[in-house]
């Protein structure tokens, strides 16, 4: 990941870009296997014609005779009242009218990747909007996003500021988008596109996925299939306040916005200053929802996720295993055991701090991140030292955005926090948790020195989870001018995102793990800076493969904390085997959430030969090109997935029963991806069976396992007093 390359709100501007004087002109723009094509016309609106597979130069230029209604690549408000907008402002004088035509195109280059820029200007005010397309010649996901400019005298009132725009024919055009809650994020929601608006948004402030997601994908082809049908994937990569518009009215088009929310936002621009939307990130495939994912995964590891090339550890963390109840001698013995069972990293969650307001309960001591000597008399350098000791890495849990009313920090500083001017603040989380006013710089400067100090004093730390528990629920900055308040919610993005973008610079190689009660900052406009996320504080192993199902649609294994809990579940209270238990952990970065005390000695050498076999199979789960195959939301009693290594050499494929009917015939499975002229030997992990599969060991042509497929025996052979009525197998396929 190059920190460098992440779009910032008000970046600078590129400087180099060289403006071509263009006449008629069709501007393709080409990413590896699709077409994004543009009437690009001096002194004319910039049209989009056309978005899709890869075209040629000749069908290019003759598009305009195949299309139908052409639209404008980024519409304005004023001059066209009636359909949905991409952009609208109020002028100095009080004018809401904006009339953008093309000025110029110029191409640039950054960091491996071709951004193309089509500069619009108004007819009548000085105002200029760049309309970009970021592209990388072996990728297939291309990003958009604008950059407005006030000229004005005085400033300018933006009042709508999408990223990017898209008509999409209609027809029987589907939706899929995600959409959840606390400890049931990333549900899966498909529905044919029908007349009238659709809005998917956020209003949190601080994390934006808890609820509804900012990713979506459109099947042109009727309802979603997982390998075939054209669809388009789009995700908005911001952290904050978003909206998606999809817009089907009276004419042959869906009309889809994606945009920061500009409710209760609207944005002040000062003479001379520039607003850099985030990116939308854009993907066409053939190969159904399946192929979008693969696109998004290869492109989010590759430019928009921290290290996407660095395979992750297995670690423990402590929260589900002890909650606040940290102390020495525990924390040693967590450790002594992942070590013991392989793992690679402790990570110990809340309640390490505080000193004047001890971190025992979530009621006290966010903002004071001073260890507790009480409950750590070696302190940090201790618990570093013991992990050292048992040949494991190290990390720590932070909530650096957040502060309690019962804090010194908050003593001090009560100015720091999100409040109205004239009325008291809301608490959250402890009934005493605050949000700290991200746009005051001086609380940037905070934030950043949380990290720096525990970093400078404790170099070895090798991982942070950075937790956010808390939306912004009532209005109010005391560091903006009383005419900027609409300004809090973009301003608390940009200051986090400078202050993220400070840490990266100085501590480029600690693993960050982006958490927000759960899976709440599940989104790429914040993972650039974050390694992974914490997909939900909901570890159910049947829950999860509805979640993970949902979240695998634009988010890559490598990325999606999935870890082994107890049973019964502490949010479900769901009873579920180890093994399946390991078996869905194991689809994501495999981790555990548990009291390894409370694990009988056979969980622990299954959980053992478990992480043994992951290590094995982690490069193609964590590297490999996703193929979803049989979705739990189809209810068809059991739910599939495969990861193939890119060079078809090697795949890992998943299968979990998702109820327990007797007699009931399950679906056969053919898997995808492979490579029909190669022969695989198929292996099964975490075996608990007493007798081997009736395949295992044999090797059957990529060709057979993809139009055929192996039967999956429904239970597994075990001793009476060892079954229950779960299910799951790993299969571990290699060429032969
Ligand atoms: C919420 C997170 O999602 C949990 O994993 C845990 O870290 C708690 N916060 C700690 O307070």
């Amino acid at each position: 990941m190059n920190w460098k390359s992440i779009t910032l709100l008000f970046a600078t501007i590129v400087s180099s870009i060289t403006v071509t004087e263009i006449s008629a002109k069709n501007v393709k723009i080409d990413t590896q296997n699709t077409s994004l094509v543009l009437e690009a016309e001096k002194g004319k609106k910039l049209r989009h014609l056309y978005y899709g597979g890869k075209i040629s130069e000749n069908d290019a230029a003759a598009l305009r005779s195949a299309s139908g209604k052409i639209y404008s690549a980024y519409p304005d408000y004023g001059m066209i009242t009636l359909p949905e907008t991409a952009i609208a402002m109020i002028h100095s004088d009080g004018d809401m009218t904006l009339d953008l035509v093309v000025d110029g195109i110029s191409s640039t280059h950054d960091n491996g990747a071709d951004i193309t820029t089509v500069t619009l200007k108004d007819t009548h005010y000085p105002v200029v909007v760049k309309v970009n397309y970021k592209t990388w010649k072996d990728e297939n996901v291309m990003e958009t996003w604008s950059e407005i400019t006030n000229n004005e005298k005085s400033p300018v009132t933006l009042t709508r500021f999408a990223s990017g725009y898209l008509p999409i024919r209609s027809g029987n055009v589907w939706l899929s988008s995600l959409h959840g809650a606390w400890g049931n994020e990333t549900r899966l929601t498909e529905e044919p596109l029908t007349r009238g608006m659709k809005v998917i948004k956020s209003h949190e402030g601080v994390r934006n996925s808890r609820f509804d997601h900012s990713e979506v994908m459109f099947s042109l082809d009727g309802k979603p299939q997982e390998n075939t049908g054209r669809t388009i994937g789009a995700a908005l990569c911001y952290g904050g306040n978003y909206k998606l518009r999809i817009d089907t009215d009276e004419t042959d088009s869906h009309h889809f916005f994606a945009g920061i929310n500009e409710e209760d936002s609207h944005y002040k621009l000062g003479k001379g200053e520039t607003f850099v939307t985030p990116p939308l990130a854009l993907t066409w495939s053939d190969e159904g929802l399946s192929g979008v994912s693969r696109s998004f995964h290869k492109w989010g590891r590759n430019h928009r996720l921290a290290h996407g090339d660095t395979p992750r550890k297995v670690l423990l963390n402590s929260w589900e295993g002890v909650y606040f109840d940290i102390n020495e001698k525990g924390m040693a013995n967590m450790m002594k055991n992942i070590a013991a069972m392989g793992g690679e990293l402790f990570v110990m969650d809340d309640g390490w701090f505080g000193v004047k307001y001890p971190r025992n309960n979530d009621s006290a001591g966010l903002g004071d991140w001073t260890v507790d000597t009480r409950k750590l008399p070696g302190g940090i350098q201790g618990l570093v030292d013991e992990a050292k000791k048992n040949g494991i890495k190290f990390g720590i849990w932070i909530e650096p955005e957040m502060v309690n009313s019962k804090s010194e920090l908050f003593e001090k500083h009560p100015e720091y926090i999100i409040k109205p001017a004239n009325r008291k603040a809301k608490f959250g989380r402890g009934k005493t948790q605050l949000i700290l006013d991200m746009s005051n710089p001086e609380v940037q400067d905070i934030v950043f020195n949380i990290v720096d100090t525990l970093m400078t004093k404790y170099p070895e730390i090798d991982y942070i989870k950075w937790d956010a528990n808390m939306d912004i629920e009532n209005h109010g900055s005391q560091y903006l001018p009383a005419d900027k308040q609409s300004h809090l919610y973009i301003g608390y993005q940009k200051g986090l995102q400078n202050t993220l973008q400070r840490i990266r610079a100085k501590y480029p190689d600690v693993t960050i793990q982006a958490c927000a009660s759960g899976g709440g900052r599940v989104n790429y406009g914040i993972l650039p800076w974050f390694d992974e996320f914490w997909t939900s504080d909901n570890t159910d192993a049947l829950q999860r493969i509805y979640m993970q199902w949902g979240t695998s649609y634009f988010f890559p294994a490598i990325a999606m904390g999935s870890h082994i809990s107890a049973s019964p579940n502490h949010q479900t209270h769901r009873i579920i085997p180890i093994k399946y238990r390991t078996d869905v952990a194991m689809s994501g970065r495999l981790g555990m959430e548990i009291q390894p005390d409370d694990m009988t000695a056979e969980e622990k050498e299954q959980t053992k030969r478990a992480i043994a076999e992951y290590k094995q199979i982690r490069p193609v789960v964590q590297f490999g090109d996703i193929y979803r195959l049989l979705s739990p939301y189809d209810e068809k009693g059991a739910a599939s997935l495969m990861y193939v290594a890119p060079e078809k050499d090697k795949a890992v494929f998943y299968w979990w029963k998702t109820r327990a009917f007797r007699n009931e015939i399950l679906p056969r499975i053919t898997m995808k991806g492979l490579d029909p002229e190669k022969e695989y030997v198929v292996h099964e992990l975490n075996r608990i069976d007493t007798k081997p599969l009736s395949f295992e060991g044999k090797s059957f042509s990529g060709k057979f396992l993809m139009e055929n497929g192996l039967e999956i025996p429904v239970n597994h052979k075990l001793a009476k007093k060892n079954e229950t009525d779960w299910s799951s197998r790993v299969l571990y396929l290699t060429e032969k």
